[in-house]
């Protein structure tokens, strides 16, 4: 049964890798077998990440590259399927959020967002789409978030970029079958420094307590099966999905 969740031998390419969540699937795919590549902007926080991953006998390198600069993008998946022949699991998972409300938000404040969170993992997966599709082999998981299915106050950049990662995941789904899948995780509130100002605010954690299921905020391990499921071969028949996991918080009122 192992062998199905198995990564042994996958190349996979991790956005965001230098913290938060990031880290923790770049350590997470690497135990399942992979090499992972672990992306980002942050070279000192990468190497904490690959360093984690070697130290457990895993395989992995740091890649440098900015989601929202396309030239960068392009050029190094280019470096990365030269050296490494192929990528077979594209997490993209950088991303932003800005929290102001509507009426005080600056349109570069919203762009931003817009740019990282949902232009950034299109071009990543046009690029490395390209090859998945070559190769007829690939498993794309975009990281997505309750607030793909829900709207908050003072976070419509990040709202308008998750409900737009839905749609973009379907269309991937749509124009990359049948040997590519493409599938997003959408978490609940899970401790990371994207969301430090709400784990200080104690009203909203008394909220949080009582509107899951799960009593309580999530942790980065906690996503840590539907990533395996998604991105491995026990997942073939899944595509254009978005899992929610979120401890059930947006399954139930109060
Ligand atoms: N934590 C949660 O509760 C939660 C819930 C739902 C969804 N999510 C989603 O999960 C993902 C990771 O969130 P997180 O909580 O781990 O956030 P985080 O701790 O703030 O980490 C964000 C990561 O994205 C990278 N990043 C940001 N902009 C980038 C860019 N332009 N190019 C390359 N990398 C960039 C950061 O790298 P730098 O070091 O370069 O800034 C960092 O590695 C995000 O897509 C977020 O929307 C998180």
């Amino acid at each position: 049964m192992s062998d199905l969740f198995s990564l042994k031998n996958k190349i996979a390419l991790v956005t965001g890798a230098s913290r938060g969540l990031g880290r923790d699937m770049a350590l997470c795919l690497a135990e399942a077998g992979a090499t992972v590549l672990c992306a980002g902007r942050a070279a000192k926080d990468l190497e904490t990440t690959v360093r984690a991953i070697t130290r457990k006998k895993g395989k992995a390198a740091v890649v440098l590259l900015d989601v929202t600069n396309e030239q960068s993008v392009q050029k190094q998946v280019r470096a990365i399927i030269r050296k490494y022949r192929r990528i077979d699991v594209l997490v993209n998972n950088a991303g932003v959020i800005h929290r102001e409300n509507i009426v005080d938000t600056a349109t570069p404040d919203y762009r931003k967002v817009i740019e990282t969170d949902l232009i950034g993992p299109f071009a990543l997966a046009r690029e490395v789409g390209r090859h998945m599709l070559a190769r007829e082999y690939g498993r794309i998981v975009n990281i997505s978030s309750i607030m793909a299915v829900l709207g908050r106050g003072s976070v419509a950049g990040y709202v308008s970029a998750k409900h737009g990662m839905t749609g973009l995941t379907k269309n991937l789904a749509a124009e990359f079958g049948p040997h590519v899948t493409a599938n997003a995780i959408a978490p609940g509130y899970i401790r990371t420094e994207l969301n430090v100002p709400l784990q200080k605010d104690k009203a909203f954690c008394a909220m949080l307590e009582q509107r899951t299921a799960a009593s309580r905020w999530g942790n980065p391990e906690d996503l840590r099966g539907a990533l395996l499921l998604l991105a491995s071969d026990a997942g073939r028949y899944i595509t254009g999905h978005t899992l929610v996991v979120d401890g059930g918080m947006t399954t139930i009122l109060a």
